[in-house]
């Protein structure tokens, strides 16, 4: 392995140059192939989460102008392990960015009993003129940090433009496993404080893990641990869901007769008549309307989409107004391009550290004929 500094754009070649039907093209070659371990990633990531809210939401304008390619993400379920899977999200991404690549990441709920990390991924980033796979990233943190990013824009844009809006004060947390922290992580250093912070988790040893965290970082208020779902719901004017929950089980909807702002990251905690009774704000409708969500059972009981307002990037746009008259949730399906953006950023800023590391001669046959 080699440490490099400057790889891209235009990767010096790692072998020949590629000879194409006409005889070798001198100016495309193939990149050396990097690993970025996560404790790269997170040197890069930490403290930087202005600019990574500002980068999520530059993706999110460029992905609805059209210039992304983000197909459906695929799932892979196993028979003989139901509550597992693994998902593909492929993306290709336009704008400055200007990358191609693969997202794998793998949800196995009962890793946490055994006390690692639910979710374990890899980002591979392919060269946008050969193709050709040029890093391969630590994703779980390039995961968590987007989906958190996001969590902060919706918050920051949805509250603000909300009529008679301003930043809740009180956040409850439903559900509070990595996901939740990097939330509270993004949405503190975006800026927001909080009188209060209330907990609710079915496990116990979680809550009381990320009370611990939450007093460690320092954030100000009252923190409260509530048993009762009911009691974080109607004491929270901004609730994050980010449980593990395959079908939905809240179904009271007089829960959220003080209309707060939700941010639905677990997407299948609602019942779809909340949802009814909601503004509905999603990242990408066809995304966001399939593997049973909660928008996608509103689908289904309604035989339509009349139930959603729009999109993050048409309220960012001005295209649509956020009501302030019942609750508001936001359900974001979680792109592709967003890990392509932000794991992007990591590898420039490795290779602008000089901390590259290069695998010697991972691309090996690369003469036509030897
Ligand atoms: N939308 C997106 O873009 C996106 C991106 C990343 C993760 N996620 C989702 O975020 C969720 C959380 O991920 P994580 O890594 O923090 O998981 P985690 O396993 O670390 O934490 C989940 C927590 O939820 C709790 N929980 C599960 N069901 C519950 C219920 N019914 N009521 C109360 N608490 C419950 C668990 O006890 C656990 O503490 C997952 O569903 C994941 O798929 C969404």
């Amino acid at each position: 392995m080699t440490a490099v500094s400057s790889p891209v754009p235009g990767p010096p070649a790692a072998g020949a140059p590629g000879p194409g039907p006409d005889g070798p093209d001198a100016t495309v070659s193939v990149p050396p192939f990097a690993v970025i371990p996560g404790a790269q990633v997170r040197r890069v990531l930490q403290g930087r989460e202005d600019q990574i809210v500002q980068l999520v939401e530059a993706t999110y304008r460029l992905h609805s102008a059209g210039d992304s390619v983000n197909p459906p993400s695929y799932f892979l379920r196993f028979p003989d392990r139901p509550a597992s899977r693994i998902i593909a999200l492929p993306a290709s991404i336009g704008g400055p960015v200007r990358v191609d690549g693969l997202k794998w990441i793998s949800s196995f709920p009962q890793n946490v009993a055994a006390g690692i990390p639910r979710a374990s991924a890899v980002l591979i980033l392919n060269d946008h003129d050969t193709g050709y796979p040029f890093a391969c990233l630590e994703s779980s943190i390039i995961s968590a940090t987007r989906t958190a990013a996001s969590a902060a824009l919706a918050a920051d844009w949805l509250s603000r433009e909300r009529e008679g809006g301003g930043r809740p004060a009180r956040i409850g947390f439903f559900g509070t496993g990595l996901i939740a922290r990097y939330i509270h992580t993004f949405l503190a250093a975006t800026g927001w404080r909080f009188h209060e912070t209330g907990v609710h988790d079915r496990s116990a040893d979680s809550a009381a893990g990320f009370r611990g965290y939450l007093e460690q970082s320092g954030t100000g208020g009252r923190i409260t641990v509530h048993e009762r779902a009911e009691d974080l719901i109607r004491s929270s004017d901004l609730v994050v869901f980010a449980t593990i929950a395959g079908l939905p089980h809240v179904t009271e909807l007089s829960w959220f007769g003080h209309n707060p702002l939700v941010l639905h990251i677990s997407l299948r905690d609602l019942a779809p008549e909340i949802l009814l009774a909601s503004g509905n704000i999603v990242d990408d409708v066809e995304h966001c309307l399939k593997a049973n969500t909660s928008p996608h059972l509103a689908e289904q009981l309604t035989g339509n989409r009349d139930f959603l307002l729009g999109t993050l990037d048409d309220v960012m746009a001005g295209r649509v107004s956020v009501p302030a008259d019942r609750p508001v949730v936001f359900s974001p399906f979680g792109l592709g391009v967003l890990d392509l953006a932000v794991g992007k950023y990591v590898y420039d800023e490795v290779v602008r550290s000089g901390e590259l590391n290069v695998i010697d001669e991972f691309f090996h046959e690369l003469r036509r004929y030897g």
